[in-house]
C-alpha cells in the first residue's frame, strides 16, 4: 500500500483531512531548554550557519511535539548579508549595520546567487530532510520584499517604519530600485532551497501591517506576487503570511499562493468566508493564548476548530510567532489539542 500524502500537504490543497495539521512559527526557538542550550555554545548567526547545529535545533519540537510540518532553522535576514549589509543580532534582534537610505547605497547592493552565498542553507536544508519522517514537509522561506526592504531601510526594527516610509513616499524610484534587487534575489533563494530538499515556501511579510491598505496595494503586493509567480513552475505550495493582513485578505488570497498565513486580528471564520473558497488558511491562534492554562488553550483550540466548521484548507498554527517565556508544557497543550481533533471526526 502506498502511504497516504502528508496531512500538511494535503491540507494545503484543500483536500478532505482526518484533522487539521498544525506546527507553530518560530517553532525552534528560546522556548526549548533544548535549543537554549545549542545556543550557550554559538551566536545565533553561527548557528545559521552551521548545518548540522541547524538542522539539530529544526529538529527539536517535532521530536518533542509532533508537529506536523518542520520550518528550517534560518532568518529572514540571511539573503541581507549576500546583498551587502552587515547584520548583527544581540539581545534586542537584529541591526543591519549600514541601512540604505540612498540611491547610491540601492546601486552597491548585490543580487546574490544563492548557492555561491548560503551554501549552509541548502546543506542544512539536506540534511533536515534526510532525518525527517515522511509524513513531516520541510518548509523553506524568504521574507516579503516590503519587509526585508523595512530592515534594510530602518537598519533594524522600528515603531513607526519611519523611514522606509520617507523613501517610499519621498523618492519612489529609489523604493522601487531596492525591491528590484530584492525580488530576483528572493526568487533565487527561494529555488535554491527547492533544490535542497524544501517541499513548500512560506513568504514572511511579517511588518505589512504598518502599511494603510491603500499604501500596501500600491508599494507591497505586486512585490509579492512576482516572487509567488517566480517559483510557480516548481509546483511546490507557497503560503504568504502576513501579520495585520486584516483588510488585505482579499488581495493576499488573489496571488496566486496556496494558502495564506493569518494573525489573530480577524476572526478565522469571518477569513473562511471571505477567502476560503480559494486558498487553504493558516492560523491564527494568538501566541499570548499560549500564556493561559493548558485547559483554556484546549479550549480555543476546539472553539477555532468549531469556527471553521469542516471547511477544507485549515491549517492550524499561531497568529505570529511563539514567545520565548511560553512554558513548554502549554505549547505541547495547542498541538496535543489539534492532534486529538482527530477523534471528533472518527
Ligand atoms: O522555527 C522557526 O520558525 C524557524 C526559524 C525562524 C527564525 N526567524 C529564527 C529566529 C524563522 C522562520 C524566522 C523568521 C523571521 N525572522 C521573521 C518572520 C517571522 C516573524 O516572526 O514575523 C522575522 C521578522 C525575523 C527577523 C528577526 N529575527 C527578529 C525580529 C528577531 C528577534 C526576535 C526576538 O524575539 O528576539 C530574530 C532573531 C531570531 N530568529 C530568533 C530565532 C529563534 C531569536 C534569536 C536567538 O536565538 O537569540
Amino acid at each position: 500500500m502506498t502511504e497516504p500524502a502528508p496531512l500538511f500537504l494535503r491540507a494545503l490543497r484543500r483536500e478532505p483531512v482526518e484533522r487539521p495539521p498544525v506546527w507553530m512559527m518560530r517553532q525552534a526557538g528560546r522556548y526549548l531548554p533544548e535549543f537554549r542550550e545549542v545556543r550557550k555554545r554559538m551566536g545565533f548567526l553561527e548557528l545559521c550557519k552551521t548545518p548540522d547545529q541547524a538542522c539539530e535545533v529544526t529538529l527539536q519540537p517535532i521530536r518533542r511535539y509532533g508537529m506536523d510540518a518542520a520550518i528550517i532553522f534560518s532568518d529572514i535576514l540571511i539573503p541581507c548579508e549576500p546583498m551587502g549589509m552587515e547584520v548583527v543580532f544581540d539581545d534586542k534582534g537584529p541591526h543591519l549595520l549600514n541601512p540604505v537610505r540612498t540611491r547610491t547605497d540601492v546601486d552597491r547592493l548585490v543580487i546574490p546567487s544563492a548557492a555561491e552565498t548560503v551554501p549552509f542553507l541548502g546543506e542544512a536544508l539536506r540534511l533536515t530532510r534526510a532525518a525527517l519522517p515522511a509524513s513531516v514537509p520541510l518548509i523553506g522561506f524568504c521574507g516579503a520584499p516590503w519587509t526585508l526592504a523595512a530592515y534594510m531601510v530602518e537598519g533594524g526594527g522600528s515603531k513607526s517604519y519611519g523611514q522606509i516610509k520617507r523613501l517610499m513616499y519621498g523618492a519612489p524610484e529609489v523604493y522601487q530600485a531596492l525591491i528590484d534587487r530584492l525580488v530576483p534575489t528572493l526568487v533565487d533563494y527561494l529555488r535554491f532551497q527547492v533544490a535542497a530538499g524544501a517541499q513548500v515556501l512560506q513568504i514572511f511579510e511579517s511588518w505589512g501591517g504598518f502599511l494603510s491598505p491603500r499604501d500596501f496595494r500600491a508599494f507591497a503586493l505586486e512585490p509579492i506576487r512576482q516572487v509567488v509567480a517566480g517559483v510557480r513552475d516548481l509546483g511546490v505550495p507557497v503560503i504568504v503570511y502576513m501579520n495585520g493582513v486584516g483588510r488585505v485578505l482579499e488581495d493576499l488570497a488573489g496571488l496566486g499562493a496556496d494558502a495564506v498565513g493569518i494573525d489573530w486580528r480577524t476572526d478565522l471564520g469571518e477569513a473562511f468566508d471571505r477567502v476560503g473558497s480559494r486558498v487553504a488558511l493558516q492560523g491564527n491562534l494568538d501566541p499570548c493564548r499560549l500564556y493561559g492554562p493548558p485547559e483554556s488553550i484546549r479550549q480555543e483550540v476546539r472553539r477555532l476548530h468549531a469556527e471553521v466548521a469542516g471547511r477544507p484548507g485549515h491549517i492550524f498554527n499561531l497568529g505570529h510567532g511563539i514567545l520565548p517565556d511560553v512554558p513548554t508544557d502549554h505549547a505541547g497543550a495547542f498541538i496535543a489539542a489539534v492532534q486529538e481533533l482527530a477523534h471528533v471526526h472518527a
